[in-house]
C-alpha cells in the first residue's frame, strides 16, 4: 500500500512496518477447535445448553486427536492461497490447547497428552504460513471468570491468570505473528489491564500485530460475518464462518459456495482488507469434507487470479451489474461474476486505459474507449472461468471512476 510516511510518528511508522505482510496477505484461515468439537453442536454449546462445568470438563478426557492434524489444515490453507492461520488456543469454554503452568485444563495434561499449539505452529511454519493465536479472554471454566466483575480479589486472580497465559503463548512458541483476542466480557479495558497486557505482548514479540478485541483499537479491526472496510489508513480483517458455526456443527449444512467465498475475498481486497475464513475441524482434527471442497475450488481460482488479490490497494471504483473491481497500482482488475459473453460495457472510468488482458493467460482483450464508456469486445460467449474470469485493465494513473450525470472528457 502506498502510504506517505513523512509526517508519521515513530509509532505509526512501526505499525506500518509490522502490518506490511498482513496487508499483502489478504487471505487467512481461522480454525475453531476445542472440546465442543466432540459434541458437534457449535462452539457456544456449553453456554447455550447450560451444561455445567462438572459435566463439560470430562470432555477433556475424551479429546484425543489423531497425530498432527494441523499438517492437513496448513497444507489446505496454502493450497487455497491463504497466507496465514489463526487458531483458537483457548475458546470461551476455557480448555487450552497449549501447555499451561497455570491450569490442568489443557491438552498436554489431559487425554491428548501433547501440546496442540506447538503442533499447529510447526505445521503452519512448514507450509510457509504466518502464525496467529486466537485467545478468548472470557472464560466459562475459570471459577473467577464471571465473579471477577464484582469481586476485586477474584478480578486480581483472573487477570493474573489471563496475563500469565498470554505470556506463555508469547514465550513458548517462537515468533508469533498475530495476537487475536476475543470476547472481553465481563470487564472493561481498565479491569482487564489491557494496556499493560499488550505492552507485555509487544515486549516479548516486537513484530506482532494485535487485534482490537481487548477493548483497545491496537493494530487492526475485526468486522465479523460481514465485509466492511474500516476508514482509510486503518488495517482490517473480516472473519467469516464457512457455514453458520465457528466450531464443528454436525447438523449445520449451510455452506458458502466457492463463488460466494471469492466474492467476499474480492470485496475484502477492494476495500484494502483481509478475509479470515474459518474451518471447524472435528474432534479428531479432520476437516469437514465440504470445507475441503470449497477451499480447493477457491485455491484453483486463486492460483490463476491471485495477482488481483494479494497486496491490493483500496479501490475507488464502483460496483457494476456484471462484476466488481479490485485495484493494485495503476491496474484495475475486473472480476466478471455475472459474465455476459461477447461484450462487457464499463461506465465512468476516468483514466485512459492503456491495455487490457485476461489475467490467467495474459492474452490481450480488445477494447474501445470513448469518453466515459469502455467496451471490452470479442469475448468468448461462454465464461472462461466458472467462478469469475478476471480482466486486468492497465490504466494511466490510479484507476478512478465517475458515474454522475454527463460525460467526463478524457485527457
Ligand atoms: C464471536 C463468538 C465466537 C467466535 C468469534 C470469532 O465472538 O463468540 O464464538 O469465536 O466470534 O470472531
Amino acid at each position: 500500500m502506498a502510504i506517505r510516511t513523512t509526517t508519521l510518528t515513530p509509532e505509526q511508522k512501526d505499525r506500518i512496518r509490522r502490518l506490511n505482510w498482513f496487508n499483502e496477505a489478504r487471505f487467512g484461515m481461522f480454525i475453531h477447535w476445542g472440546l465442543y468439537s466432540i459434541l458437534g453442536r457449535h462452539e457456544w454449546v456449553m453456554n447455550r445448553e447450560r451444561i455445567p462445568v462438572e459435566e463439560y470438563e470430562p470432555l477433556a478426557d475424551q479429546f484425543k486427536p489423531k497425530p498432527f492434524p494441523a499438517r492437513a489444515w496448513a497444507k489446505l490453507a496454502r493450497e487455497a492461497g491463504m497466507k496465514y492461520m489463526v487458531m483458537t488456543t483457548k475458546h470461551h469454554e476455557g480448555f487450552c490447547h497449549f501447555n499451561s503452568e497455570l491450569t490442568d485444563y489443557c491438552a498436554p495434561k489431559r487425554a491428548a497428552g501433547r501440546d496442540l499449539v506447538a503442533e499447529y505452529v510447526e505445521a503452519a511454519r512448514a507450509e510457509g504460513l504466518r502464525v496467529g493465536f486466537y485467545y478468548s479472554m472470557m472464560d466459562w471454566h475459570h471459577p473467577d471468570g464471571a465473579r471477577c466483575k464484582k469481586d476485586e480479589k477474584a478480578r486480581r486472580r483472573f487477570v493474573d491468570y489471563i496475563h500469565g497465559q498470554v505470556r506463555e503463548l508469547c514465550t513458548n512458541y517462537g515468533k508469533v505473528d498475530i495476537m487475536w483476542y476475543d470476547v472481553s466480557w465481563p470487564l472493561d479495558a481498565a479491569g482487564w489491564e489491557s494496556a499493560k497486557m499488550n505492552a507485555m505482548v509487544r515486549k516479548l514479540q516486537p513484530d506482532i500485530i494485535i487485534n482490537d478485541r481487548s477493548q483497545i483499537p491496537e493494530d487492526f479491526s475485526t468486522p465479523e460475518q460481514h465485509v466492511t472496510a474500516s476508514p482509510e489508513g486503518r488495517a482490517w480483517e473480516s472473519c467469516m464462518t464457512m457455514n453458520d458455526s465457528w466450531g464443528y456443527h454436525a447438523a449445520d449444512n449451510n455452506w458458502k459456495t466457492p463463488r460466494q467465498t471469492v466474492g467476499y475475498l474480492v470485496q475484502a481486497a477492494a476495500g484494502g482488507g483481509n478475509l479470515l475464513f474459518n474451518i471447524g475441524p472435528k474432534a479428531d482434527g479432520s476437516i469437514p469434507s465440504e470445507s475441503v471442497k470449497v477451499l480447493r475450488a477457491v485455491g484453483a481460482w486463486m492460483a490463476k487470479h491471485g495477482e488481483a488479490i494479494y497486496n491490493s490497494d483500496r479501490a475507488h471504483l464502483e460496483w457494476l451489474p456484471v462484476g466488481q473491481f479490485s485495484v493494485k497500482g495503476h491496474t484495475a482488475y475486473f472480476h466478471a461474476f455475472n459474465y455476459p459473453g461477447s461484450e462487457i460495457a464499463i461506465g465512468g472510468i476516468v483514466n485512459k486505459v492503456v491495455s487490457a488482458r485476461w489475467l490467467d493467460t495474459g492474452e490481450p482483450v480488445q477494447f474501445d474507449q470513448k469518453a466515459n464508456r469502455l467496451i471490452l469486445k470479442g469475448l468468448p460467449e461462454k465464461t472462461p472461468d466458472l467462478i469469475a474470469p478476471v480482466i486486468a485493465l492497465e490504466c494511466k494513473g490510479t484507476p478512478r471512476q465517475v458515474l454522475g450525470a454527463g460525460c467526463v472528457v478524457l485527457k
